[in-house]
Order: C-alpha cells, then sequence, then structure tokens
C-alpha cells in the first residue's frame, strides 16, 4: 500500500519577513520568498509536502503549534528568530509535539552576543543547524525529510 505523503510544516519567526533587507552582511540577500520557493522545489524529490507559517507575534506561532499539534504534522522546521532566546511559551508549545523539530539559524549563534548563545529550544529539538545562511534550511529538509520517510 502507497503511503500516506509526509507533511513538515516550515516555520519563522519575528523580523524573517525582513530578510534581504535586514542586516543582510549577517543574514545574506536572499528573501523569505526566495529561500521558501527554493525549499518548495527541493521538495519534490523528496516527496513532502511543505507548509509555510511566518508571524512577528509569539501567541500567533504558538497557536500554529497548536493547530500542527492536532493535525498530526510529521515534521517541523523553525527559525524562531528572536524568540529563540526568550520564548518559554514557544518551548512549551513545542514540547507538545513528538514529530522531529529542527531549529535553524541563518547566522551562527555562539559567534555572535553573547545574549544570543542561549536557545531555550536547543536542548527539546532533535536537531540544531546554524551559520550555514539559506543552505540551513536545505540542510534540514534534506535531514527531516530523509529521517521521516525512513520512519
Ligand atoms: C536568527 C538568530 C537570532 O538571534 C535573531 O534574533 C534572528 C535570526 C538567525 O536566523 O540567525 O532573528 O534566528
Amino acid at each position: 500500500m502507497k503511503q500516506k505523503t509526509k507533511k513538515i510544516y516550515v516555520i519563522n519567526g519575528p523580523n524573517l519577513n525582513m530578510l534581504g533587507k535586514r542586516e543582510p552582511q549577517i543574514y545574506g540577500a536572499l528573501t523569505l520568498d526566495q529561500i521558501m520557493a527554493d525549499l518548495t522545489q527541493q521538495a519534490i524529490p523528496l516527496g513532502v509536502d511543505l507548509g509555510f507559517f511566518q508571524s512577528n507575534h509569539e501567541g500567533a506561532i504558538v497557536d500554529k503549534v497548536h493547530e500542527i499539534f492536532e493535525e498530526n504534522i510529521d515534521g517541523i522546521m523553525i527559525n524562531p528568530g528572536a524568540l529563540t532566546h526568550t520564548s518559554v511559551a514557544l518551548r512549551d508549545a513545542l514540547l507538545l509535539l513528538s514529530c522531529p523539530i529542527v531549529e535553524i539559524h541563518l547566522s551562527n549563534i555562539y559567534k555572535r552576543e553573547s545574549f544570543r548563545h542561549k536557545s531555550l529550544l536547543a536542548d527539546i529539538v532533535t536537531g540544531q543547524i546554524c551559520g550555514f545562511g539559506h543552505y540551513g534550511y536545505q540542510m534540514a529538509l534534506t535531514a527531516i525529510a530523509n529521517m521521516i520517510n525512513e520512519s
């Protein structure tokens, strides 16, 4: 019997809608739409469906995670932006989920200001990719799609 197509959600937090304009020397020149369009192409041969969500509002992201919990999504890729370093609410919401979660950062947060060195999510996610710019999203998709297709 053919397996159901797996669904992965890509969540982006505050200020990531400004990629391309925002500190390009740190975050690169590509817009979020360009990065997500590349992921959509990459997902086709991997046989996974992608859903996308970006918000500048912590509560809206928590609400989205609750929706994902009800929908039985197979995997999450999340760049929580600054919420990485501050949001117990996002951490608690992600703890609802049992699917693999990849935490992504365009920049290497450990090479930056000390307040960025602490991720409140790092110890509850499957893994973290940081410092590879937009390639980090592609790396995360390869890893999570293969992981869930094999499971
Ligand atoms: C970021 C790193 C965070 O510290 C920062 O607040 C962001 C982007 C990154 O992708 O490198 O908004 O998550």
